[in-house]
């Protein structure tokens, strides 16, 4: 009985001091905390690993600089509703800096210790989260001797390793992977996609596909196992992971048409590979959608524009160039800002997203700006999603083999608003996730 109390005092004693170093700034401070650089002398390959990944540069890489300092800061500066959630892109992007309270850190250029993004002593500080849900970086900081990994009875002569449980578990990732904005909006949902979805059942974890297990030497000193988790955190950014994350199928209703028949035509896209939905994360910025396109045996071409299903919000889910982002002004100061075109590309083809929608109903890129949500037309894990499309054969068609083409394409970054804001042109070119073909005859 004693020893229980005991016990549960220490846990209550203990998560008391985690919440209350979550909460208070001022207790730690940098030197507190080792740069990776220190971690990387022994965990040589692990560093190697980690150094190329987007987490390594949450706070340095251009676009993340672009939006929090061109948009996001200004923002905050004209109105003060915001303060609070720009402060808080930090506790996710540079947890370091903000947990010792350099709340508004200089920029990448400076070279100050926010540069070192999602470091090492982030992820294996970590102990637990705070609350019913991890979200909004809740996760506990413990800056020591401890440093938490997945392994029992591992030795070190640098520092103390203690099993985590945690740093196994979804939750651990859903806790900078799941967000909701000043608004109350959820604008990141990786996690609650994930454990709503077949995975989560199975007991596949973000580590199983975002971290692989095979070789490696976890320190120089050590030797080499057959099962290192692998830091390498593929994501949207590395083009071997999006290869063939959707699996296709193209056909169409009959294997030959007159001219002026109506053919019909059918794709199918399946999430293949994912554990949450297709695009998941950034949703505001990214762009996936389906190209189908004809082409007769004389060479001409012909886009294909999908059927329309006739949902509520289906509008945001046809690729447009109609105005939009027009809250872009408000953050840089431009008055009367018209907007840019809102898809950048050819218009009818089908586009998986939700719109984050601004206080006035406008979509926009920034997520702390998103009071509503528009229709979540996203693939989900292991779902199909099923689009058609009714051609009505132009009577003047070359006869022939008429080739259809579908392409699932892939962009980071709404191309109009990276052109605006000058991101360099290479994080958010167009790459192909997959492509199908089916033919048929046109006879006379
Ligand atoms: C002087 C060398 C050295 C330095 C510096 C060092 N470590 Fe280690 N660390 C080791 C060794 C050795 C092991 C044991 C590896 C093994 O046998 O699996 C280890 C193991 C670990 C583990 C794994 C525990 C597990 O459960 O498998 C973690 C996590 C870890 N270190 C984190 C860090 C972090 C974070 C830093 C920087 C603050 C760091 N280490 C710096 C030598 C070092
Ligand atoms: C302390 C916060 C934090 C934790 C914990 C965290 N992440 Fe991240 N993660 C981020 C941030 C911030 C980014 C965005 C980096 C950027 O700016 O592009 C990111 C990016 C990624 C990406 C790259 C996405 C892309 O666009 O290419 C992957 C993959 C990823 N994280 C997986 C994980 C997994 C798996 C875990 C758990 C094992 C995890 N993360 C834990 C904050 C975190
Ligand atoms: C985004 C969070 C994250 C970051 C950043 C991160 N790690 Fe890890 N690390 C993990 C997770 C999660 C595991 C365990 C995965 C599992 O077993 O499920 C792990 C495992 C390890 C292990 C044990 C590997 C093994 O299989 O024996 C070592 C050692 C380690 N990390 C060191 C480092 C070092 C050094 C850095 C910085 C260069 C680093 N980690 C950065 C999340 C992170
Ligand atoms: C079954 C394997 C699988 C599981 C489980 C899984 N992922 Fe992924 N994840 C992928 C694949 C494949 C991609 C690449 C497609 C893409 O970028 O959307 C991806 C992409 C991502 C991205 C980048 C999205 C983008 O394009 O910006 C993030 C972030 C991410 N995953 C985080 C997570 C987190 C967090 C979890 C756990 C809650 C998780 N993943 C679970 C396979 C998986
Ligand atoms: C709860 C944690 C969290 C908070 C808070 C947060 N982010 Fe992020 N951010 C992430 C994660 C995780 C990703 C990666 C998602 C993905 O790759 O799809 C990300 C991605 C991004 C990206 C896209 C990076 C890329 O590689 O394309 C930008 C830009 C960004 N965040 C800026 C911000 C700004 C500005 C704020 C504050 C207004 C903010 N973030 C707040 C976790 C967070």
């Amino acid at each position: 009985m004693k020893k229980v109390f005991v016990f549960s005092t220490l846990l209550l004693a203990f998560l008391f001091l985690g919440f209350k170093a979550g909460k208070s700034q001022k207790k730690a401070k940098y030197s507190d905390f080792e740069t990776p650089q220190s971690c990387g002398q022994c965990h040589k390959e692990i560093y190697t690993e980690w150094k190329q990944t987007m987490m390594a540069q949450a706070y340095t890489h251009h676009w993340d600089e672009i939006e929090y300092f061109k948009l996001a800061v200004p923002h905050s500066e004209r109105d003060e509703f915001f303060k609070e959630a720009v402060e808080g892109c930090n506790g996710c992007h540079t947890p370091i800096a903000y947990f010792v309270g350099d709340r508004n850190p200089k920029p990448p250029s400076s070279g100050t210790r926010a540069n070192e993004s999602v470091s090492c002593e982030v992820c294996h500080t970590i102990s637990g989260f705070q609350g019913k849900e991890p979200f909004n970086f809740n996760y506990i900081l413990n800056p020591g001797r401890i440093k938490y990994g997945p392994r029992e009875g591992v030795k070190s002569p640098y520092h103390d390793t203690v099993k985590s449980d945690f740093i196994q578990k979804p939750e651990f990732c859903a806790t900078c992977h799941n967000e909701k904005n000043p608004f109350g909006t959820w604008v990141k949902t990786t996690y609650f996609e994930w454990k709503e979805g077949p995975y989560s059942k199975e007991g596949v974890r973000c580590q199983d596909c975002h971290m692989w297990k095979g070789r490696g030497i976890p320190a120089v000193m050590s030797k080499e196992v057959a099962d290192m988790r692998h830091h390498s955190f593929p994501g949207g950014h590395v083009m071997a992971k999006i290869r063939g994350a959707i699996e296709l199928k193209v056909y169409s209703d009959r294997p030959e048409y007159e001219p002026g028949d109506e053919a019909k035509i059918t794709v199918l896209l399946y999430n293949a590979k994912a554990g949450h939905k297709l695009p998941t994360g950034s949703v505001e910025d990214r762009q996936l959608w389906v190209e189908v396109h004809a082409i007769d045996s004389s060479g001409k071409r012909y886009i294909l524009p999908v059927d329309r299903k006739g949902f509520k919000g289906e509008e945001y889910t046809i690729t447009s160039n109609e105005l939009a982002y027009q809250d872009l002004g408000e953050m840089l100061g431009i008055k009367d800002f018209k907007g840019l075109p809102r898809d950048d590309l050819e218009e009818g083809h089908r586009i998986y997203r939700i719109a984050f929608l601004d206080p006035k109903g406008r979509m926009t890129i920034a997520q702390w700006n998103t009071k509503t949500l528009g229709v979540d037309y996203r693939i989900g894990p292991r779902e199909t999603k099923v689009e058609t499309y009714t051609w009505k054969i132009p009577d003047d068609i070359a006869p022939g083999k008429v080739r259809i083409e579908v392409r699932v394409l892939y962009r980071l970054l709404v191309s109009s608003v990276a052109k605006f804001l000058k991101v360099p042109e290479d994080e958010y070119k167009t790459r192909e996730i997959n492509s199908a073909t089916a033919t048929f005859e046109i006879i006379e």
